[in-house]
């Protein structure tokens, strides 16, 4: 029978965790549990479930056996206690911050990030009454200076999306301990295999499972995993977790549920109502996807410094911002987040701007242009015109995704095939 010991290593864990063998048939393979509700056993049964007295499913929009084996799979590859996965990394950051906040409070959220979370962020959180403050990723201080008596939470990756900027994630942790409210930490672009935020202090993280994790561009999801260690017990800025819950017959999250509070309250309440639940069929893919990560991402990030080292060379190239190469002003902090590598992410300017940029894309023969990354296929965008086109001119260069930028999710293709295609692409631009 399999058994896992808590001391096994990440690789070990990535294959086996949450995916044992199906005690009623022997499938080896985690089965796809694609049902919408489940039986009870009787009305007393019935009653207990949602009263929340017992474990089980009820209904798929809370909770799915498939889903649930993602969930405790990537728990455990974090190091935290409990997940709750979603059907797309956007809808994990409202999940994330759904616990946390209420009309008229405030969540500070560092300005280098994924273009679609700065709109949703800064714009659609306007229409529930959130106010999303954004601050300097570089500047710990401006976190500081943010923090105000209505802020709830942190919002950072630590490896930020387009590229090869690095967040000091112990800085931030102590500015959230010393204000005592959540740090969250979007780790899409690192994965668990590359850094492990609870571990450097954050109180929860976040993934679009869309990238790495799932790997192969083939199933929208996202996932919220809490460490468990944040105090919410009797904590008055957070009434949904210290408070008593009139439709769970006065409940306290935190009294009833300890460690595992923020994880019930976000599987009774925030999917109940919200509904942005990951399908059975997707948590299978990316439970699948992930028993190959440790091997990915070391291909992933031995394939994008060898790229990014090509560029800095080029002629028709002006920067390249990768947090592995020695010109990057991220190199030291990149060594010390991310020991087995930076990723495989990273952006570059083009010489000639936003022309040479779209001609660019359409040179490549081998890199398909495409707005996802983490693929084992090599993929090319041009921000500016794409994932970033909605934001303002500011907006796009305090982000890194200025005019000339094009970025690159290096795959896992042969390194020297990559090169030769992005070579001849790069000489046909003059
Ligand atoms: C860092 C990061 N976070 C969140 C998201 C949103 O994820 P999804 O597209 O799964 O909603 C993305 C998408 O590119 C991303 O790059």
């Amino acid at each position: 029978m399999l058994k896992l010991h808590p001391n096994y290593g990440f690789n070990t864990l990535a294959v086996h965790s949450g995916s044992a063998p199906d005690p009623s048939t022997g499938a080896r393979t985690f089965p796809i549990y694609q049902t919408a509700a489940y039986v009870f056993d009787d009305a007393d049964h019935a009653a207990s479930l949602y009263n929340l007295q017992s474990p089980g499913f009820i209904y798929s929009r809370l909770a799915n056996p498939t889903v649930a084996a993602l969930e405790e799979k990537l728990a455990t590859l974090e190091g935290g206690r409990g997940g709750t996965a979603t059907s797309s990394g956007h809808a994990a950051e409202i999940i994330a911050l759904f616990p946390l906040m209420a009309p008229g409070m405030e969540v500070i959220v560092a300005d280098k990030l994924y273009g679609g979370t700065i709109n949703l962020m800064g714009k659609s959180f306007q229409k529930f009454g959130w106010k999303a403050i954004f601050v300097d990723t570089e500047d710990p201080e401006s976190f500081q200076s943010a923090i105000t008596d209505k802020t709830r939470a942190i919002f950072i990756e630590n490896l930020a999306n387009p590229g090869g900027i690095v967040t000091d994630l112990e800085e931030i942790v102590k500015i959230a301990n010393g204000a005592g409210v959540p740090l969250i930490v979007d780790n899409t672009l690192a994965t668990p295999f590359l850094s492990q935020p609870l571990e450097w202090g954050a109180d929860i993280v976040v993934h679009s499972t869309t990238k790495y994790l799932s790997g192969q561009g083939n199933a929208l999801g996202g996932i919220v995993i809490d460490s468990g260690n944040f105090p919410w017990l009797g904590n008055q800025k957070y009434p949904s977790l210290s408070s008593p819950s009139a439709e769970y017959n006065g409940l306290i999250f935190s009294e009833t549920f300890g460690d595992l509070a923020y994880t019930m309250y976000n599987h009774a309440v925030s999917l109940r109502d919200l509904g942005c639940t990951q399908s059975p069929m997707n948590a299978w893919l990316t439970l699948n996807g992930v028993e190959t990560l440790p091997l990915r991402m070391e291909r992933h990030c031995s394939n994008g410094l060898a790229l990014a080292e090509f560029l800095e060379k080029h002629q028709n190239v002006e920067w390249v911002s990768h947090a592995g190469l020695k010109s990057s002003p991220y190199f030291k902090l990149g060594k010390k987040y991310f020991p087995n590598g930076t990723g495989s992410l990273f952006s570059f300017g083009v010489k000639g701007g936003y022309e040479s940029g779209i001609k660019l894309l359409e040179s490549v023969e081998l890199f398909s242009h495409v707005a996802n990354l983490g693929d084992t296929r090599s993929l090319i965008l041009h921000p500016s015109s794409t994932t970033h086109r909605q934001l303002t001119k500011d907006q796009q260069i305090a982000s890194g995704a200025g005019p000339e930028v094009v970025r690159l999710s290096v795959g896992i293709e042969c390194v020297e095939d990559l090169i030769a295609d992005i070579d001849q692409a790069l000489n046909n631009l003059r």
